[in-house]
C-alpha cells in the first residue's frame, strides 16, 4: 500500500507551474528568459489598500474571523454586487475564501457527487477540470473553437446538458483566450439554462474589471434575474486590483450552498487572513479611478501583441475582449522543422522550441484543452513584450518546411485534459 492516494496520482501536476519551473532553471542558468506564462498583474498592490493592511494590523485585526469572512468584508462585497452587477445579494448568502481557487474548490467539494457532470467549455482555466476529479465529478468538454471566437454557443450548450448535469461553467472574461461574452451572447446562454431548472450555474468573474475599449462586462445573476437562485457568482480582488499574493476570493449565491461551502471551509482553512481581508475591505470600499489606467496600459499592451503576432506568416490571433491573454494559433507551423532539425508535432512542441532556442515561455493550448494554440500573458512591460514577439517571429521565420508526409495532416483539434494549475 503506497502512501499517496490514488485521488493524488488522478491528477496532473500544473502544466504553468511546471513551464515556469523550466523557466525559472533556464533564468538561474544566466538566460535572458521573458516569461510570457505569468498570470498575475505586474502592477504593485496600491498604496491605500497596502495601508489598510498595516492599519489593520495595528489595531490588532490579527485574530480568527468568521468563517465565512468578515461582516465588514462581506456587506463591501454586497455593495460591490450592487454597484457593479446590479444584483441584490445579502450578507448571508456571501462566502469570502482563501482566492478565487479555494472557492470554486469548496463549490465543487460541496455539490458534487460521483457521476454528477460539470459542463466546462474548452479552453478553460487549467484547475477546472482536475478540481471536479477532486472532487469525484465528471467534466464535460465542450470545444469553443477559435471560429466562435472561443465561445460557447446556446447550441452547443444545448447539447451538453443532460439529466446528470449539475454545473455549467462560465468563465468571462476567460483565462485563457480572452473572450468575453456580450450582454445579447450571455442573454443566449441564460435563455438556455432556463429550460433546465437542474442545472447550476457557475460564473467565475474574476477578470471583470478587465475589459477593454468599450466592452460592457455581464454576469449570468444580472442577465437572467430569475437564475440568481441557481447561480454561484465568483470574483476575487487578485487579477483586479493586483492581489494576487494577498489571497482573497469570495462568492455569492443560495444561502444552503453558501453554507455548505462554508462547512467545508471551516473544517479545512476556516477564515482568509484577517489582515487580506481588512485590505480587501479597502479594495472594494475605496477609489476605484486607478483601475481606468491599469485597463488603458493593458489595452496598449494587447494592441502591441496583436499587431506584433498579426505580422507573422504561420500565427493568428482572434482579437480578446479582456483579461491579459492572447491565446494564439500555431496550426501552420505544426509539421515544419527547427534548425536543429526537431519536427514540431504540436502546441507543447512549439512551446518547447520557443524556450530552448529563443528563451520565451509560452504555455502550449493543450494544457487548457484546445490545440494547437499557446497562450501569451500580456502582464509585462512593453519592452519585454516587443522583444518577446520579435523572438518568436525569428522562431517562425527560422523553421524550415514541413517533410513531404505532412504532420498537419494527421494533426487534428482535439481538447484534451490539462492539469491542475496557475
Ligand atoms: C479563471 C481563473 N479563475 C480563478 C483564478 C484564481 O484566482 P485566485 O488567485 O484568486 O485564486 C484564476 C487564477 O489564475 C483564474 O485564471
Amino acid at each position: 500500500m503506497g502512501l499517496i492516494s490514488k485521488r493524488v496520482k488522478s491528477i496532473k501536476p500544473s502544466p504553468t507551474l511546471s513551464l515556469t519551473e523550466k523557466a525559472g532553471v533556464l533564468k538561474k542558468a544566466g538566460k535572458d528568459v521573458i516569461s510570457l506564462g505569468v498570470g498575475e498583474p505586474d502592477f504593485d498592490t496600491p498604496k491605500h489598500i497596502r495601508d489598510a493592511a498595516k492599519a489593520a494590523m495595528d489595531n490588532g485585526e490579527t485574530r480568527y474571523t468568521a468563517v465565512s469572512g468578515t461582516m465588514e468584508l462581506r456587506e463591501a462585497i454586497c455593495d460591490k454586487f450592487k454597484r457593479d452587477n446590479d444584483i441584490d445579494y445579502d450578507p448571508s448568502e456571501v462566502v469570502v475564501g482563501t482566492g478565487g481557487k479555494q472557492i470554486l474548490y469548496n463549490a465543487f467539494m460541496a455539490t458534487l457527487d460521483p457521476e454528477d457532470e460539470v459542463i466546462i467549455p474548452a479552453p478553460y482555466w487549467v484547475s477546472y477540470p482536475d478540481m471536479v476529479q477532486l472532487a469525484e465529478g465528471k467534466s464535460v468538454m465542450v470545444e469553443c473553437p477559435a471560429e466562435n471566437n472561443f465561445k460557447l454557443t446556446p447550441e452547443d450548450l444545448e447539447a451538453a446538458i443532460t439529466d446528470k448535469t449539475k454545473w455549467v461553467i462560465l468563465n468571462s472574461p476567460s483565462n485563457p483566450t480572452g473572450a468575453a461574452y456580450t450582454h445579447d451572447e450571455m442573454k443566449a446562454l441564460t435563455d438556455v439554462l432556463m429550460k433546465y431548472p437542474h442545472v447550476h450555474v457557475m460564473s467565475d468573474d474574476i477578470y471583470e474589471h478587465l475589459v477593454y475599449e468599450d466592452f460592457e462586462f455581464v454576469t449570468p445573476a444580472q442577465v437572467e434575474p430569475e437564475l440568481k437562485d441557481r447561480t454561484l457568482t465568483i470574483n476575487g480582488v487578485s487579477k483586479s486590483y493586483a492581489m494576487t499574493g494577498w489571497r482573497i476570493g469570495y462568492a455569492a449565491g443560495p444561502k444552503d450552498l453558501i453554507k455548505a461551502m462554508s462547512k467545508i471551509q471551516g473544517q479545512s482553512t476556516s477564515n482568509p487572513s484577517s489582515i487580506s481581508q481588512a485590505a480587501a475591505v479597502e479594495a472594494l470600499n475605496g477609489p476605484q479611478d486607478f483601475l481606468d489606467d491599469w485597463r488603458e496600459e493593458f489595452e496598449e499592451r494587447r494592441d502591441l501583441v496583436l499587431s506584433m503576432l498579426d505580422k507573422i506568416d504561420g500565427i493568428e490571433c482572434v482579437k480578446p475582449e479582456g483579461a491579459f491573454y492572447v491565446f494564439a494559433s500555431c496550426e501552420d507551423v505544426i509539421g515544419k522543422v527547427t534548425p536543429s532539425g526537431k519536427t514540431i508535432e504540436s502546441d507543447e512542441d512549439f512551446a518547447t522550441y520557443l524556450l530552448e532556442d529563443k528563451n520565451v515561455s509560452v504555455v502550449h493550448g493543450e494544457a487548457f484543452g484546445l490545440s494547437p494554440f499557446f497562450r501569451i500573458s500580456y502582464a509585462l512591460s512593453k519592452e519585454d513584450l516587443t522583444k518577446a514577439c520579435d523572438r518568436i517571429r525569428e522562431a517562425v521565420e527560422e523553421l524550415k518546411p514541413a517533410p513531404a508526409n505532412d504532420l498537419k495532416q494527421q494533426f487534428t483539434r482535439r481538447p484534451k485534459r490539462g492539469g491542475p494549475g496557475m
